[in-house]
């Protein structure tokens, strides 16, 4: 396994539409979900896209750590290749995303509250879930990433959007 090298925005691969992965057991797409779940963990981050690693090619792997699930429940580091997103409901959500392509800043943005999204993994076994919150976050900001869209292209409010250590010190009254 390896540490893959993070492209970051600017990087022309992560504006391009990524291709569908013609065979999900191919050695070659096992051994780049391997490096990619080492790489999300090592950042640490809880998604990362194949684009994001200069791969052009619609999977990407993630995780629901606990502390986040909410009323869902915990998902370990898993991967959904050929992802589709279905909208369950019109509810929007408020979210606050980072993005591991824009080191140390954050914004907040609107995503569906309620989705469900099928794919397959590495074996070709089918992954499906509905999902809702921070899980339901983590897969629509991932699945961006395979039609070459970043978080800040869906900003509504630009304020949202900085450096996270400013928003820190702003919360704790630190900033002037
Ligand atoms: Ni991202």
């Amino acid at each position: 396994m390896a540490l893959l090298k993070i492209a970051r925005m600017g990087h022309p691969v992560l504006f391009q539409h990524a291709k569908a992965v013609a065979d999900p057991g191919n050695p070659t797409i096992r051994r780049l979900v391997d490096d990619m779940i080492e790489t999300m963990l090592d950042a640490p981050g809880v998604g990362l896209a194949a684009p994001q690693v200069h791969v052009s090619l619609r999977l990407f792997v993630f995780r629901v750590p606990g502390a986040r699930a909410g009323e869902g429940s915990e998902i370990p580091p898993g991967v959904l290749i050929n992802p589709r997103i279905t909208f369950l409901s019109e509810e929007i959500m408020m979210c606050t995303e980072g993005c591991l392509s824009i080191p140390a800043m954050r914004g907040i943005v609107p995503r569906f509250a309620h989705i469900r999204y099928r794919g397959v993994d590495c074996d070709g076994r089918v992954v499906e879930a509905e999902a809702r919150g921070f899980h339901a976050n983590v897969i629509q900001h991932e699945y961006d990433h395979l039609d070459g869209i970043l978080y800040p292209m869906r900003l509504v409010d630009f304020t949202s959007f900085g450096y996270a250590a400013e928003f820190a010190n702003a919360a704790n009254g630190d900033a002037p």
